[in-house]
């Protein structure tokens, strides 16, 4: 089932982004005593990150039960500007009371063959019994320009993300760091809820194309999210559904 939901700006659209954050918590705790979030990068999120750091949203999820995770992340050290781990925790882990082994960090730091087995460990760790990964309750998502998602680039589809919950990549957008991390599709699939956060005018050919033209999997990357048994929710801003 697909949610689309269009904000008027920035401001409105991480206000819900937190509210939901907030609502997805306190129901996947209140079934099943836990929350496990899977975060973005880039600059979409920023925002919401910071709502989630201030009242009112800051006392309403309960952080002892939250688990934190990334779709995707640079490799790089956690402490380097472009460390999606090092954004979150600047304008929120670091500002609320999450215990220190709830935030599962997939370390940048290290080369890509070591931190993919690190992070597949880390997923297995918190998985249901009998499962590699854990079921998300929330996988937040950004969009690139080009149609990318995590770090699903568009290109062949690398053979590995049928088959594997965590693989390595390399790209080249927008001179951010290109040697990366990602969850695979098989991952984010499974998730309970999936929320696509995209503003702005350069994103709307990516959301018009990825929400209505034809299966493109190698153009459009972002097609292959497509959670078999949970929602798929779509907050845009005027501008990133200005040609909806
Ligand atoms: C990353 C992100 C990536 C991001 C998009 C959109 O590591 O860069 O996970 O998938 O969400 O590139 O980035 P913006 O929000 O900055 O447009």
């Amino acid at each position: 089932m697909t949610d689309l939901h269009i904000f008027k700006d920035k401001d409105a659209l991480s206000e819900a982004a937190a509210q939901l954050v907030v609502e997805t918590a306190r129901s996947a705790i209140k079934e099943n005593g836990r929350f496990l979030i899977a975060l973005s990068g880039g600059g979409t999120p920023a925002r919401m990150f910071h709502l989630l750091a201030q009242p009112p949203y800051v006392k309403q999820i309960p952080w002892a039960q939250t688990h934190v995770f990334w779709g995707d992340e640079r490799l790089v050290p956690p402490d380097d500007p472009g460390s999606n781990y090092g954004q979150a925790a600047r304008l929120l882990l670091n500002h609320v009371p999450i215990p220190a082994e709830n935030i599962h960090r997939a370390k940048g730091e290290l080369d890509g063959k070591m931190a993919v087995a690190d992070y597949t460990a880390q997923l297995r760790q918190l998985a249901e019994p009998g499962r590699a990964w854990p079921r998300f309750d929330l996988a937040v998502m950004g969009l690139g320009s080009d149609g990318h998602t995590a770090s699903l680039f568009p290109g062949p589809i690398p053979e590995a993300e049928t088959r594997v919950p965590v693989m390595a990549v390399t790209a080249d957008y927008d001179g951010r760091p290109a040697q990366r991390i990602t969850l695979t599709p098989l991952v984010f699939n499974d998730a309970r809820h999936v929320l696509f956060l995209v503003m702005g005018e350069n994103k709307a050919e990516a959301v018009t194309a990825i929400r209505h033209a034809p299966y493109q999997p190698q153009k459009w990357p972002a097609q292959r999210i497509k959670p078999g048994n949970g929602r798929l929710i779509w907050y845009l801003d005027e501008a990133a559904a200005s040609l909806h």
